[in-house]
Formats: structure tokens, C-alpha cells, sequence
């Protein structure tokens, strides 16, 4: 099969296209063959080498396609081994492309539990959109954020895959949408995902202007992808507000101060990926909305995907940068 793979770490150069054996399937795994792939922030976090995985691997945790047995258009969910208990993955749980080839191929074998039926009428290209950030976004709003309708949700960093998932999966269950982001462009596409307005986080007093973009009732939920940004999300939530925290994109540290933290009954959510019942659940709730489609920001073909991930890097896009296969 033609493949992208890492024969050692480095920048988008490193992922080089070329043939790569056939994947087997173990017993109770399934070959698909991929029609698209996308791509995440986490897959150049592999391919720079801050994962410990071991090489060649072929990257990449989204992908849909044609299941080898069956025949049958599906969506492959991203975690694998996550286990038995809902609240927290097993010890040997990754999310494939870490230690297992992954969807960057026209083939990848996958645990039969990891293929569901893609949604009717999606492209090849949205459904591979979907996998990695929609998991991700549906378990921190609803399963860990427990976001209800009504509420309001400030989605920091509005041009991210996940980010814009978020913004589209709060919108589609009745929440208020509010957005940060670097530029007013993708504050108006965020817009037109379902959100009521956003700040720039350039200006020095963003957390205020959200506060009064948020009115009397406050932010009660803050969705962070952005890590440093913990002191500041922290400032725009109401008393009882929730944090949920799923990434470092701008730091790995953040110093928060206690006080106003405990005073004001706020929770800090660490979150991860996606059990099983989440993504079946991100299925269903998406399944009830057929006209709702993920934000595809650009599709290339597969063998172009080093220049995909040197967009991604470049932080211009909108929506999830996809590949043909
Ligand atoms: N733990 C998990 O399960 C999990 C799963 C998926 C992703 N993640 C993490 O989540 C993050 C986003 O992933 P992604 O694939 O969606 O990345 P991405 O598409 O590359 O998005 C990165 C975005 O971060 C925003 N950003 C950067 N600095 C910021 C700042 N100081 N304040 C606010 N926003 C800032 C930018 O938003 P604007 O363009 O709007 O300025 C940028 O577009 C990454 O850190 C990734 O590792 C974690």
C-alpha cells in the first residue's frame, strides 16, 4: 500500500510518502480502506517526537473508509484499548498512529470495536473530520463539562479543529457559544458555527470584555485546549463556574490563584480523548441534526500531507485540514 510515514522525527519534511507493507489483522480487528485521513495538533506532537513512539510509524487518528469485510462507509474512533471503566482510559489505552500504525495509508487494521457506521450523506471528507475533535469536544462538554442547555460556554482559541467542533456540538445542544481567538475572521466563522459573538485574546483585557460579552448570568463553562491560558479562563467564570482542560497549545504551566478559586466554588476538569460511549453518543447527537456538517478547512491529497501539517503549524486554517486517499 502507498503510506506516510516517519522514519525519524523532525518538521513536516520528515513525513515521507512512499510504499509500506499491508497492515494484517489480528483476531477481532478489521482492515479499512481509508478515502480520507485528518489530521490533528497531536500528530505533530508525534512527528516532532514528544510522543515515545517507536519508528517507522505511519501518524494519523482520523480517518473513514470502506470496511475490507463488510464493505460497509465507516468512521473510526480514535482511542484505542480506552477499557471497561467510563471515567478514565485503561493503562495500555493510545490513540492510534502513537503505537499503532495509524490512518496517514490507504490501509489501517483497527479493533473491530473501533468502527461505527459513517453518518448518512457525509462526505469521505467530513467524516474523517469528525473522529479525534469531536470525541474530544463531545467528552468536554457534555461528559466531563456537563454542559446543559441554556448554559453559556467560552471556547478559548476558536480556530482550532477541536475548538470549532465545540463550538458547533454546544450550539446543536442549546448552549450560548462565546469564542476567544487571534483574529476577528475566525471570531465571524465561528459565528457561523452556532456562536453569539467572541473577544480577541490580543487585547490585554479579553477576560473582561467576555465577562460583559457573558452579561449578568457569567461563563459556566470554559473549554481550554491552550493550557496557560488556565488564570485568565478561570476570571471569566461565574460563581459554580467549571473549567475542563484538555491541552498545552501555548504552555504546559499555569499558575492560578487559589483564593478567588475556592471563593468562588469553581472546578478544574482534566479531560482526555473518549471512551466508546462518548463517541457513540457524539454519533447520535450529530445523527440528530443531519444537516450539521464538521469544518473542513482544506483536503489535499494524501501524498501532499507533509505540506498539510506545515498549514497546520502556520495556524492560518480554519476547521480541520483533511487528505485524500
Ligand atoms: N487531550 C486530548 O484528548 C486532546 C485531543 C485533541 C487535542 N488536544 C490538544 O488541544 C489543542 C488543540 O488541538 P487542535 O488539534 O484543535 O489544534 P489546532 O487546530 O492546531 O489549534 C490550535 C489553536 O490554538 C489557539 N491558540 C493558540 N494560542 C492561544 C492563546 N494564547 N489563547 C487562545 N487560543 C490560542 C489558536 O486559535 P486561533 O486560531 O483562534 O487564534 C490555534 O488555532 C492542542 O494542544 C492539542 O494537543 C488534546
Amino acid at each position: 500500500m502507498n503510506a506516510v510515514s516517519l522514519g525519524a522525527f523532525g518538521g513536516p519534511d520528515a513525513l515521507v510518502f512512499g510504499e509500506r507493507p499491508d497492515p494484517a489483522a489480528p483476531p477481532g480487528w478489521v482492515v479499512v480502506e481509508l478515502r480520507a485521513a485528518a489530521l490533528n495538533w497531536h500528530d505533530v506532537l508525534v512527528r516532532n517526537g514528544q510522543y515515545d513512539v517507536a519508528l517507522p510509524r505511519i501518524p494519523g487518528a482520523d480517518g473513514a473508509g470502506v470496511r475490507g469485510d463488510t464493505g460497509e462507509a465507516v468512521v473510526i474512533a480514535p482511542s484505542l484499548h480506552w477499557g471497561a471503566d467510563d471515567r478514565f482510559p485503561a493503562p495500555d489505552f493510545e490513540i492510534l498512529g502513537d503505537h499503532t500504525d495509524g490512518t496517514y495509508a490507504e490501509l489501517v487494521a483497527v479493533p473491530e470495536g473501533n468502527v461505527l457506521a459513517m453518518p448518512a450523506g457525509w462526505s469521505w471528507a467530513e467524516a474523517a473530520a469528525l473522529p479525534l475533535a469531536g470525541v474530544t469536544a463531545y467528552r468536554a462538554l457534555f461528559t466531563r463539562g456537563s454542559l446543559q442547555a441554556g448554559e453559556t460556554v467560552l471556547v478559548l482559541g476558536a480556530g482550532s479543529g477541536v475548538s470549532t467542533m465545540a463550538v458547533a456540538l454546544a450550539a446543536l445542544a442549546g448552549a450560548r457559544v462565546l469564542v476567544t481567538s487571534s483574529s476577528a475572521g475566525k471570531i465571524d466563522r465561528a459565528r457561523e458555527l452556532g456562536a453569539d459573538g467572541g473577544v480577541l485574546y490580543s487585547d490585554a483585557d479579553w477576560v473582561a470584555q467576555a465577562r460583559e460579552l457573558a452579561g449578568e448570568r457569567g461563563v459556566d463553562l470554559v473549554i481550554d485546549s491552550v493550557g496557560a491560558t488556565w488564570p485568565d479562563g478561570l476570571a471569566t467564570l461565574n460563581p459554580g463556574g467549571r473549567l475542563v482542560a484538555f491541552g498545552a497549545t501555548a504552555g504546559d504551566v499555569a499558575a492560578v490563584p487559589v483564593r478567588p478559586f475556592y471563593f468562588g466554588q469553581h472546578t478544574i476538569l482534566g479531560t482526555t480523548m473518549g471512551s466508546p460511549r462518548d463517541f457513540a453518543a457524539l454519533l447520535d447527537l450529530v445523527g440528530r441534526h443531519p444537516s450539521w456538517r464538521p469544518v473542513v478547512h482544506d483536503v489535499r491529497p494524501l501524498a501532499r500531507a507533509a505540506e498539510a501539517h506545515a498549514e497546520l503549524e502556520r495556524r492560518e486554517h480554519f476547521g480541520k485540514l483533511v487528505l485524500s486517499i
